[in-house]
């Protein structure tokens, strides 16, 4: 499949998304955002990839949507045609993703990330929701998963100021699982995502789907929901495997099944 705007390529069962638009700092136009939601869909389909990794350059993971592809918008057509919903791709993913993040991640940009499983950061990232700055707010998520993450006194503060966090402030309030120096952040991301495609796909995908339950339900319902989930893994190949290899003294080998 041929991309404008993204670079596409696969690591054994690890399928690597970057975002490519280097003289924009990696606006997210409406062409990006599609060739994104392509490439997820290629991946999703693909039973050799195991983990997916969102990143961008080291200068900017994605300075946010494209303004200058914002700014002859009206309403009502902003309701009707809600560009917006293309972004839910990957939302939407089921399979793990783990967004590697330098540079800057403002608006639609830190809303992407937070769209990922895992943020895993460069000591460049700067994470923020200037949309304010622009007579708009966050509108991919923004004012409720950074919320979530990092509480309402510091996501208030961010979406009424457009405050930038910097990566060690991302990490202190949880909005990051951690920082590593910027040469090394894509080798760890291959790391992580390597460690996931190594294991059982319909666990990983199970657990990722629990863990984003807490965030859509009750305490006692989420915990019936895990339950549920757990016990339907013990249908699984792969659990006797997991289990007999440990049993045994030897790495599993899974088969995904
Ligand atoms: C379009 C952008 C852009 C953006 C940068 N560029 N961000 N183009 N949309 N979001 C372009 C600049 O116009 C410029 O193009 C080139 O990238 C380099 O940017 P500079 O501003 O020259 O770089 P620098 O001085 O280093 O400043 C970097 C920056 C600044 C601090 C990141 O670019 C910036 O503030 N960008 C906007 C950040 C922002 O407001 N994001 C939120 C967008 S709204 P030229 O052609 O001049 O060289 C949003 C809403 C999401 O995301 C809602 C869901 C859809």
């Amino acid at each position: 499949m041929a991309y404008d705007n993204i670079l596409v390529e696969t690591n054994g069962r690890v399928g690597v998304i970057t975002l490519n638009r280097p003289k924009a700092l990696n606006a997210l136009n409406g062409e990006l955002i599609a060739e994104l939601g392509r490439a997820l869909d290629a991946f999703e389909a693909d039973a050799g990839i195991g983990c997916i990794i969102l990143t961008g350059s080291e200068r900017a993971f994605a300075a946010g949507a494209d303004i200058k592809e914002m700014q002859p918008l009206a309403f009502p057509a902003t309701y009707t045609d809600d560009f917006i919903t293309s972004w839910e791709r990957l939302s939407r993913c089921r399979k793990p993703v783990v967004a590697a993040v330098a540079g800057y991640a403002l608006g639609g940009g830190c809303e992407i990330a937070m769209m990922c499983d895992i943020i895993l950061a460069a000591d460049n990232a700067r994470f923020g929701q200037p949309e304010i700055q622009l007579g708009i707010l966050p509108g991919a998520g923004g004012s409720q998963r950074l919320t979530r993450a990092i509480g309402k006194a510091k996501a208030m503060e961010m979406c009424l100021t457009g405050r930038t966090l910097t990566a060690e402030e991302a990490d202190r309030y949880g909005l990051v699982s951690r920082v590593v120096p910027l040469a090394e952040l894509r080798a760890e991301a291959m790391k992580v995502a390597e460690t996931i495609a190594g294991l059982s796909l319909p666990s990983v995908m199970m657990a990722k789907e629990s863990v984003n339950r807490a965030f859509e339900t009750t305490l006692a319902e989420g915990i019936r929901f895990e339950r549920r989930l757990f016990q339907a893994l013990f249908a699984t190949a792969d659990q006797k495997e997991g289990m007999a290899a440990f049993a045994e003294k030897r790495g599993a080998s899974f088969q995904n099944r």
